[in-house]
């Protein structure tokens, strides 16, 4: 996927880029092209929606700091927030990029994630609706790794309708082929459509279930989140748990979840967030028992908050529970308890007190 962007955006062109998005844009796109990355800025106050408006507005920035902007790279569905652009939304885009005549570079990795309304429009979809769309400016790049779980793979796609972004492409790819096993298996995976199907089906409900759960149990708590439907992801509002609303603090909060609450998620600011205090977790990539752990992590964290919200009555409920339920340990004497030669390791009591007390990676 990386290389496959690169394709597009070699020769130091300027784009400019939906905030929040992707954190890793700036990696592989930035770094190894030394294109530079103009945001969009995406608000809370319309649940971070891409409106013609944020459009204008960073085209009109970059322009005063002389930036000449060749493109705009948009990630649909979004990686951090989870949602998908709706068909007003992608008109818009295209007669933004026609009208000013830059690129259009669609990331359509999540394509098949959407687990219930709306379902996902890709941007080929829409283009023939637009009149006068310049095709010629329109390229989606894909992969396998997230809707058929096969990122080791390195398999990426352009679709393009430009021919000299294909031929290029084409030369390029010498550089990143596809091994022929790893093309046999995947034309073998793919040709057995009832099998995809069947697959992808299994995977929208899954994570349907996961969204409805993990998202429950945050509300319990009263943690809210931008409402999503599709990716692997939901976007967490902490705001009210920082101090000050600076990226500063947004970073403490980070630490303080990673090192006390044992849970590695993503700050905002990672993926250029404007405000601060979102958090991207990734619900999709561990087992239920896990899940839970991870849920009553944020929910003991919650109730340790002074004067956030919470009942004091539920609160003491909530430590009487859960002193009942589970085995404390302190991380030093785990340690201890770990490297021992006589550690009786495989009790299932020591491997679920360990459960409880490593970081659970809600990232990716
Ligand atoms: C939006 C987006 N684009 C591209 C990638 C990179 O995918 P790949 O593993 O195929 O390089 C990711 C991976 O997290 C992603 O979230």
């Amino acid at each position: 996927m990386t290389q496959t962007t690169c394709i597009i955006c070699y020769n130091k062109l300027n784009y400019i880029t939906i905030r929040s998005d992707y954190c890793r844009f700036d990696r592989d796109l930035r770094w190894r092209t030394g294109v530079q990355l103009f945001p969009v800025v995406c608000e809370s106050s319309n649940n971070f929606k891409v409106t013609k408006e944020a459009l204008e507005e960073a085209y009109s920035k970059a322009q005063e700091s002389n930036i000449k902007v060749k493109g705009l790279l948009i990630n649909n569905p979004s990686n951090p927030l989870g949602t998908i652009l709706d068909k007003e939304t992608l008109k818009d885009i295209l007669r933004f990029i026609n009208d000013k005549n830059i690129h259009l570079v669609c990331d359509e990795i999540y394509a098949a994630t959407a687990f219930s309304q709306p379902s996902f429009i890709s941007i080929s979809e829409v283009k023939s609706e637009v009149v006068g769309c310049n095709d010629d400016l329109v390229h989606i790049v894909y992969s396998l790794s997230k809707d058929l779980g096969f990122p080791g793979f390195r398999v990426g796609i352009i679709y393009s309708y430009n021919d000299a972004v294909v031929n290029i492409a084409r030369k390029m790819s010498s550089f990143g082929l596809v091994s022929t096993q790893t093309q046999r298996l995947i034309a073998s995976m793919l040709l057995d459509t009832i099998f995809v199907e069947d697959f992808i089906a299994k995977s929208s409900m899954r994570l349907l279930q996961r969204y409805g759960l993990f998202t429950k149990g945050l509300g319990q708590v009263g943690i809210t989140t931008l409402k999503s439907n599709a990716g692997l992801f939901i976007w967490m509002d902490l705001r009210r748990f920082l101090e000050n609303s600076t990226f500063d603090d947004e970073l403490k909060l980070w630490h303080i979840i990673i090192d006390k609450v044992k849970l590695n998620v993503s700050p905002g600011c990672s993926f250029h967030c404007s405000e601060p205090g979102w958090f991207r977790v990734c619900f999709a990539n561990m087992d239920d028992a896990t899940m839970k752990i991870a849920l009553r992590r944020i929910r003991h964290f919650v109730y340790l908050q002074p004067n956030k919200g919470v009942e004091v009555a539920t609160k003491k409920q909530y430590c009487r529970t859960r002193s009942k339920l589970e085995i404390s340990l302190s991380f030093r004497r785990l340690d201890d308890f770990m490297n021992s030669p006589h550690s009786p390791m495989s009790s299932p009591m020591v491997q679920r007190s360990i459960m409880d007390m490593s970081t659970i990676s809600l990232s990716t």
